[in-house]
């Protein structure tokens, strides 16, 4: 997907799981009023023809701080694909809503240049099959690096001490991949729907417990620049020992 170039430092969050109606939007829509609230500059990229990140872009009150939504769903004739998919120039943190049910090719397009990929998950058996093809393909089709540690997952709509958590976690731990939050089943999110604004923007009284968990979020997903020079730090390392190694078993070349 293209972005603009001249934007190395844009944090291109990208919540991504082939299932609807797992909390892809909810979680899309709810972490930019949360960055929106601090004063951060962001965008939010609907590539579902669904667009209902564009439509919660479309209720929200003007008097809360702006979000800069990017229709990348529609198909235009007016203006290139380039100059639909622009992204202005002081963003900081984009957000990529993706649509339901992408093939492999869309996979890799739409996580090129992320720093950090989420994939929100159901409790529920299928939901969690589902996904784990879907972390499959990240790591194998899309070739996300688990060393880079950008690929984390959010549990939606989940009670922690069921059958099929226990699994999830269980297969999440064998990848190294961290479940950074667990949202509950909460009609605060039903509600930030319909009204276009962000947990943040409720009332704390009612909404405490949930923005807690979406603070959680937000907090990794800041650490996304320190945990890239970590990684790289640690390939370079690898490097360096690989090539010590393939010196001292090079290959005698004197006479037998
Ligand atoms: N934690 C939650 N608690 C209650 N309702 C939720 C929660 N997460 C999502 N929903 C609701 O579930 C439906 C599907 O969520 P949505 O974010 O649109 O999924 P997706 O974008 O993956 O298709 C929406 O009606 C949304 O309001
Ligand atoms: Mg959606």
């Amino acid at each position: 997907m293209p972005i603009s170039p001249t934007q190395d430092k844009l944090n291109k969050i990208v919540i991504l799981n082939p299932k609807g109606g797992c909390g892809k939007s909810t979680l899309a829509t709810n972490l930019a009023a949360c960055y929106a609230q601090r004063g951060i500059t962001t965008a939010i990229m609907d590539l579902d023809p669904q667009g209902s990140t564009m439509a919660w872009l479309k209720r929200r009150p003007a008097d809360l701080p702006a979000i800069h939504g990017i229709a990348a769903f529609k198909k235009t004739m007016q203006a290139t694909r380039s100059w639909q998919l622009r992204v202005p120039n002081d963003t900081v943190n984009l957000i990529v809503d993706s649509p339901a049910g992408i093939n492999h090719d869309d996979l890799r397009d739409i996580t090129r240049d992320a720093t950090t990929i989420l994939v929100p998950i159901l409790p529920s058996s299928m939901d969690i099959d589902s996904a784990s093809r879907c972390i499959t393909d990240l790591l194998l089709v899309a070739k996300v690096d688990r060393n880079e540690r950008k690929l984390a997952v959010v549990a939606n709509r989940t009670r922690k001490n069921t059958r099929s958590f226990a699994r999830l976690m269980r297969f999440l731990d064998s990848l190294g991949i961290p479940i950074i939050a667990v949202l509950r089943d909460s009609q605060n999110f039903v509600l930030s729907a319909e009204l276009g604004i962000g947990l943040h923007e409720m009332q704390p009284h009612r909404v405490h417990r949930d923005v807690e968990q979406l603070d959680r979020i937000a907090k990794w997903l800041d650490g996304w620049s320190d945990r890239r020079k970590r990684a790289a730090n640690v390939t370079g390392i690898r490097r360096q020992s690989f090539s010590k190694v393939s010196f001292l078993r090079r290959p005698q070349t004197g006479p037998a």
